[in-house]
């Protein structure tokens, strides 16, 4: 197996594990825990799974990115940056750096305080937005790997 295999297959496993994740928190996780009648139970059950898998998805977010740019180097393909056929390509980097922002900046600033304290407020706008920034973070993550598995063997 040749190194650019090697990174390859880190890639695609940690995307597995990443994006499979917030296919989870999504369409299951989200609706269990609106579900619970205390909007304290609600905030405790949410809060204690969303950072138990936060410490995974920041472990496969660094490693899909330290993969994806060694293989962008391995093929010398920075170029498809300014290319639109690889919208595919912009839409994964997008993607990771906006999970980076999130997991490593937004979430320890202020994010985690801010979500917990307008949950107490106002639990159920606040569950409604946090779904519907999940589903559409999933659904452009979906789209981008179909794009990416096409692009890469179409
Ligand atoms: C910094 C972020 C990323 C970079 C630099 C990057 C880079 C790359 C590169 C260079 C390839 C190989 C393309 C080729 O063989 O022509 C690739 C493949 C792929 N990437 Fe990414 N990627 C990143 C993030 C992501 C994310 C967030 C996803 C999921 C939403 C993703 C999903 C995939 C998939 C599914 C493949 C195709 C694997 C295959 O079938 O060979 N990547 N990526």
């Amino acid at each position: 197996m040749d190194e650019m295999a090697i990174a390859r297959a880190f890639h695609v496993v940690s995307v597995i594990a990443w994006i499979g994740g917030v296919y989870l928190v999504t369409f299951v996780v989200l609706p269990a825990v609106r579900n619970m009648d205390e909007a304290l139970d609600q905030i405790r059950s949410f809060d204690d799974i969303e950072s138990r898998f936060g410490g995974h998805a920041k472990v496969m977010v660094l490693t899909a990115g330290a993969s994806g740019f060694y293989m962008l180097y391995k093929l010398d393909a920075w170029d498809r940056y300014a290319n639109l056929d690889f919208w595919w390509l912009h839409a994964m980097t997008l993607i990771w750096g906006l999970f980076t922002l999130v997991l490593f900046i937004l979430e320890p600033l202020f994010l985690h305080a801010w979500f917990d304290k307008r949950a107490q407020e106002a639990p159920a706008e606040t569950f409604a937005m946090v779904a519907r920034f999940h589903q559409f973070i999933l659904i452009i993550s979906l789209i981008t790997a179909f794009g990416a598995v096409a692009g890469a063997h179409g």
